[in-house]
C-alpha cells in the first residue's frame, strides 16, 4: 500500500546524526560547519597541532575541571585528550555537537565510553603508536629492577660509594611471564628472546596459532608459579581488575620479581605490598597505581626494593610524535569523511573495505529515513535484507545505518554508536537477513519497518557505485535519486497530474531537480517522485493535495 496521509518530513533533530561512524558520512553536516571546532585538552605533541590547524579551530587548553571541560565542549566537534584528563558522563553533558573522542593513547580509562556511547559520540584511541616505547619501558623497568640500578644512583648522587646492598641477578636463562600477550606483550616477549629470556605468556584471548615463536602460551596460574619475573600487560577491565590480588600473590614463585606497565588497577597494591613483606615478591618495578599521581605518603613508596617511573611508559619523543599525528590524523579522517579509525565503540570495518562501503551505508541510512518519514507512525522493528557480496560482507554496520535512518528525527541524536541502544530504549527490535538474488540487481538493500503494525518498505541500489536509487517503494517499481529534498505523490495515472504538480511548484519558486515516475503493476496508480532544491512548506503540500487526480502527497528529508 502506497503512503496516503500528507507527511510532514521528519526533521533530523540534530545534525550529528549525519555524523558518521562505521563510516558513514558527515558532508551534509559540513555544509552547515563553516570550520570544525577542535578542542584539545592534554599535552599533544605541535607536530598533531598544527596538523589539526590546516582542518581544524583548535584550541588548547590543559588541566580542565570537570565543569571547565563541560563548558568548552558546547560547540566542539572533536576533543582530543591523553590521560590526564578525565571525560566523564558529566563533562559531556550540553556537548551536542562533539562527534568525536580521541584518546592519543591506549587506554581509555579516563573516558566514560558508556556515556560518549549513549550520547552517539564516537572514541577512537591509538593502540600501535606507543606500543614499541611502552614494551622499552617494560623491559628498562625489568632490568633495573634486576641490577638495583635507581638504588645505586641515588647512593650515588648522594656522594656514597657503597657497593653493599646493590648485588643484583642476572635475566639471562631467567623465565618472563607475560600476562597479555597483545601489542605491547608481543614486543616484550620479542625483546626478552634477545635478551636470552625463557618467556611465558598467559592470554585467554590468544589462540595458539598466534602465538610468537619462542613464547609458550600457558595458564595464569602456571605464569605466576614458574616465572621468575613477571610483566603485566593488559588494560584494565571488569575482569582484570585486581587480576593480581592476595590469591595471585601466593601463587607466585618465591623470590620472584614483578613488572606492571599496564593500567594502575590491575595490581592489588595493598597484596602487593604483603607479598613483598613476606619475600614472595622480591621486587617491583611500577610505573601505574590505582591512584594517579601517587599519594607521597604511599606505603609502597616505602618500601626498598620497589623501583618506581611516575606512569612514562608512553613517554618517549617517537611515541609522543606517533600519538600525537597518528590521533590527528584519524580525528580529521573522521570530520572530513565520517570514516572511524580505531573505534572504541564502532563495529569495525576493514580500511581496505572502507571505500566501497561508505556509499551503501548511506544508502541504507536514506532508506531507513525515507520509509520512516513517508509514513510517520510508531516504529516497532527494522529489518534490513541485503543482497549481493558487498551488503552482506557488512552486515553488522548496515544494520546499524539502516537504524539510524529509521530512528533520527524520533526524539534523539542517533548514530551507529547509540542506534541499537536508542532502538533498545523505544522498544524497536532492529535486525538483518541476508537474501538469494531475488530482484534484477545484483546488490540491493531493502529496509522494512513495521509502523503502527504495518509492515513498509523500501528498496535501493547504488548507481555507478555512488549515488543511491530508490527502486523500490511498497513494492512499486521506480528509479530516482534517493537524496537531498524530495516530494511523493500517489496519483492516478493520467495526463496533466504531473503538469498541475510542477506549475504550484514553479508558483512557489520551488526549483525541480530530478523527477522520476513509477507505475503500480495492473493497475492506474502512479508513484511519483520528484527531486526539489528546496523543502516544500506545508501549504505547498496541502495545494498539491487538493488537485484532483492526486491521492496522497509528502515529503521527505535527506538532508
Ligand atoms: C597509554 O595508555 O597510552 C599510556 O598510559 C600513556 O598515557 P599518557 O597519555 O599519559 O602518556
Amino acid at each position: 500500500m502506497l503512503p496516503r496521509a500528507i507527511g510532514e518530513p521528519v526533521r533530523v533533530r540534530h545534525p550529528r546524526a549525519s555524523c558518521a561512524v562505521a563510516l558513514a558520512r558527515v558532508s551534509p553536516y559540513l555544509a552547515r560547519v563553516s570550520r570544525w571546532k577542535v578542542l584539545v585538552a592534554d599535552d599533544l605533541a605541535p607536530e598533531g597541532v598544527e596538523l589539526l590547524r590546516n582542518v581544524a579551530e583548535v584550541s588548547t587548553h590543559k588541566g580542565m575541571a570537570e565543569d571547565e571541560l563541560r563548558a568548552a565542549l558546547v560547540g566542539t566537534h572533536a576533543l582530543i585528550v591523553r590521560s590526564a584528563t578525565k571525560v566523564t558522563a558529566a563533562s559531556l553533558e550540553g556537548a551536542d555537537d562533539l562527534l568525536v573522542i580521541g584518546r592519543a593513547g591506549i587506554g581509555v580509562d579516563n573516558v566514560d565510553v558508556a556515556a560518549a556511547t549513549d550520547h552517539g559520540i564516537v572514541v577512537m584511541n591509538t593502540p600501535e603508536s606507543g606500543a614499541v616505547t611502552t614494551a622499552e619501558h617494560a623491559v628498562a623497568m625489568m632490568l633495573s629492577l634486576a641490577r638495583r640500578i635507581p638504588a645505586a644512583d641515588r647512593l650515588l648522587h648522594e656522594g656514597r660509594w657503597e657497593k653493599k646492598g646493590l648485588t643484583g641477578v642476572e635475566i639471562t636463562g631467567k623465565t618472563l611471564g607475560l600476562i597479555g600477550l597483545g601489542r605491547i606483550g608481543r614486543v616484550v616477549a620479542d625483546r626478552s628472546r634477545g635478551l636470552k629470556m625463557r618467556v611465558l605468556a598467559y592470554d585467554p584471548h590468544v589462540p595458539e596459532d598466534r602465538v610468537p615463536e619462542g613464547v609458550v602460551l600457558v595458564t595464569l596460574a602456571r605464569c605466576l608459579s614458574e616465572s621468575d619475573f613477571v610483566s603485566i600487560h593488559v588494560p584494565l577491565l571488569d575482569d582484570t581488575r585486581h587480576l593480581l590480588d592476595r590469591a595471585a600473590f601466593a601463587q607466585m614463585k618465591h623470590g620472584s620479581r614483578l613488572i606492571h606497565c599496564a593500567r594502575g588497577g590491575v595490581v592489588d597494591e595493598e597484596a602487593l605490598l604483603e607479598a613483598l613483606e613476606r619475600g614472595q615478591v622480591a621486587g617491583a618495578a611500577l610505573d601505574v597505581f590505582e591512584k594517579e599521581p601517587l599519594d607521597p605518603d604511599h606505603p609502597l613508596l616505602a618500601h626498598p626494593n620497589v623501583v618506581f617511573t611516575p606512569h612514562v611508559g608512553a613517554s618517549t619523543e617517537e611515541a609522543r610524535r606517533a600519538v600525537a599525528c597518528d590521533m590527528a590524523q584519524q580525528v580529521v579522517t573522521c570530520l572530513d569523511t565520517g570514516t572511524v579509525v580505531n573505534g572504541i565503540n564502532v563495529p569495525r570495518i576493514a580500511p581496505s573495505q572502507a571505500g566501497r562501503l561508505a556509499p551503501f551505508l548511506e544508502l541504507a541510512q536514506g532508506l531507513g529515513s525515507f520509509v520512516v518519514q513517508a509514513f510517520g507512525g510508531e516504529v516497532s522493528s527494522v529489518t534490513v535484507e541485503l543482497q549481493g557480496e558487498t551488503p552482506q560482507s557488512a552486515e553488522e554496520p548496515l544494520r546499524l545505518a539502516a537504524a539510524v535512518g529509521a530512528l533520527r528525527g524520533l526524539g534523539h541524536v542517533v548514530t551507529p554508536v547509540n542506534a541499537l541502544a536508542r532502538a533498545a530504549d523505544r522498544g524497536v527490535t532492529v535486525s538483518s537477513v541476508q537474501r538469494l538474488l531475488k530482484s534484477e540487481y545484483v546488490e540491493m538493500i531493502r529496509v522494512e519497518a513495521a509502523i503502527d503494525g504495518v509492515a513498509r518498505s523500501a528498496a535501493g541500489v547504488l548507481f555507478g557505485r555512488r549515488r543511491p536509487r530508490l527502486v523500490e517503494f511498497e513494492g512499486t517499481p521506480i528509479d530516482a535519486s534517493l537524496e537531498g529534498e524530495m516530494l511523493v505523490t500517489v496519483h492516478h495515472d493520467q495526463p496533466g497530474v504531473i503538469g498541475r504538480i510542477g506549475s504550484l511548484l514553479g508558483d512557489a519558486e520551488v526549483n525541480i531537480s530530478g523527477m522520476q515516475i513509477g507505475l503500480r503493476e495492473g493497475g492506474r496508480e502512479a508513484l511519483g517522485l520528484l527531486n526539489l532544491d528546496t523543502h516544500p512548506t506545508p501549504e505547498l503540500l496541502e495545494q498539491i493535495a487538493t488537485l484532483p487526480f492526486v491521492d496522497s502527497v509528502f515529503a521527505v528529508s535527506l538532508s
